[in-house]
């Protein structure tokens, strides 16, 4: 059987990796539609267009379907994210140096929930599998700012900054 090269991804930016890592590790498989969508949804708060594309073209999976999961879903979001992104790491270390309790408390104080974003378009809060700096854990990236060793009272403080600006 020839070999099939995936189709490149919609730009250089490094997280279209952790997609395409979740698409090699289910072998390329159908079945791969929603965990893969929802790395999309995770790693950049929303799907576009191109993004959707990606997916359903890599998996070899018709367009019409990819975006009838994402429609039916109401985890995924085909507008873009905030101003300000905060993206919680789950990954082992940082869950297991207190990552949920981070979590429960910037959801709590900004009425939202994971993948969400504020009603005034200000903040996205999304989170990550490992973004790599597992010995500061638990971190945070702040946009594109790694906090580390992050206390929910930290957390709290960032979301304050961004809220006054
Ligand atoms: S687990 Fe959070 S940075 Fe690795």
């Amino acid at each position: 059987m020839p070999l099939i090269t995936p189709p490149s991804p919609p730009s250089d930016d490094k997280r279209w990796k952790i997609v395409s890592g979740t698409m090699r590790r289910h072998g390329f498989a159908r079945s791969a539609l929603i965990e893969t969508l929802h790395t999309v949804q995770s790693s950049f708060g929303y799907l576009d267009k191109g993004a959707v594309e990606y997916v359903a073209k890599s998996l070899h999976v018709p367009l019409s379907q990819a975006y009838g999961v994402v429609t039916f879903y109401h985890h995924f979001s085909l507008k873009p994210p905030g101003r300000h992104t905060m993206t919680l790491c789950l990954g082992t270390a940082c869950f297991i140096k207190g990552a949920s309790r981070l979590i429960d408390d910037v959801e709590g104080h900004l009425q939202l929930k994971v993948g969400q974003t504020s009603r005034d378009g200000g903040i996205s809060l999304m989170t990550a599998r490992c973004v790599g700096a597992c010995g500061q854990a638990p971190v945070v990236l702040a946009d594109s700012e790694l906090l580390s060793e992050m206390t929910p009272e930290r957390a709290v403080e960032q979301l304050e900054r961004w809220t006054v600006e």
